[in-house]
């Protein structure tokens, strides 16, 4: 029998959230029985696919790769529980994952590394700490990081993205010219696939689910990719609902526009938090 491959932190109030091990996808995230997060009905859970929807970690490439899968391996690998759910002295519920390097990471990437996510789940936000550790004597590794949250919404037609205004952005639409946002806030209505760079420490998205607002606070994250499929690019893939994607925005924090350069015997960090305003 499969060994169980959810994690679930419940913080009471039916307010939880649920970590799939394949790829420490989280899955879900409820806050007072409200789901946040979008997942395809059409989503696979065979192991192997990435899961398409909740938030997928993105590392140690962003988009297409030369030497493996798009949006890189720790997607698609199962991740350690190294700390189980654990209910802190404040009422919060924290739960620690982790992966390293194996003879599958290595072929396809061969450096040693060690990676360490941990949730950490409190009333209205929920927090990621992320840290990457190269243990190496004498190499140097560069990689890519994102969180590729897709946020539930009820029409992303009516959903304003707030802090890009000024931020340079590479359109992946458009072969990735790059522009300038000249807009005090984003909206969506059409095939979107930007990464804004250097953008600040805070977005955010309004009229998610039950109309509320949602906080995006990143530190270490320069970059914020935004996208929406629409119908075309819906249609062409067989894990996502031809009629979704008015139901789902992606908003991702990231470090993709340059690569983070991460010298022996070092770590880098980088950290999330969402909350429900
Ligand atoms: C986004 C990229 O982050 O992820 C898009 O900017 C890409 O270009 C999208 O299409 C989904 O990627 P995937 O591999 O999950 O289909």
């Amino acid at each position: 029998m499969a060994a169980t491959s959810v994690v679930v932190l419940d913080r009471g109030n039916n307010t939880t959230c649920t970590i799939n091990l394949h790829g420490a996808t989280v899955v879900s995230w409820r806050v007072n029985n409200q789901e946040q997060l979008f997942v395809s009905k059409q989503a696979v859970f065979d192991g192997k696919k990435a899961i398409r929807g909740g938030i997928p970690f993105v590392f140690p490439q962003f988009g297409p790769w030369n030497f493996g899968p798009q949006h890189g391996f720790a997607r698609i690998v199962r991740w350690n529980l190294e700390k189980a759910p654990e209910r802190l002295p404040s009422g919060d519920v924290e739960a620690i994952f982790s992966i390293m390097d194996t003879d599958f990471t290595r072929s396809m990437w061969n450096y040693t590394f060690r990676l360490t996510y941990r949730l950490i789940l409190r009333e209205k936000e929920l927090h990621f700490n992320i840290a990457v550790y190269n243990p190496s004597k004498d190499l140097t590794f560069s990689f890519n990081m994102l969180l590729h949250t897709y946020f539930k919404v009820p029409d992303v037609r009516r959903c304003q993205i707030t802090g890009l205004q000024g931020c340079a952005f590479m359109d992946k639409t458009r072969d990735g010219a790059i522009y300038q946002e000249a807009r005090d806030v984003v909206t969506i209505g059409e095939w979107t696939d930007r990464i804004y760079q250097n953008t600040p420490q805070e977005h955010i998205i309004t009229n998610v689910v039950s109309g509320r607002k949602m906080r995006i606070q990143k530190y270490n994250f320069p970059d914020t990719v935004i996208w929406n499929p629409w119908i075309d690019q819906a249609k062409d893939m067989g894990d996502f609902g031809d009629d979704e994607y008015p139901n789902m925005v992606c908003v991702e924090a990231g470090h993709v526009s340059s690569p983070v350069i991460l010298l022996p015997g070092t770590a880098f960090e980088a950290s999330q938090i969402l909350q429900v305003m």
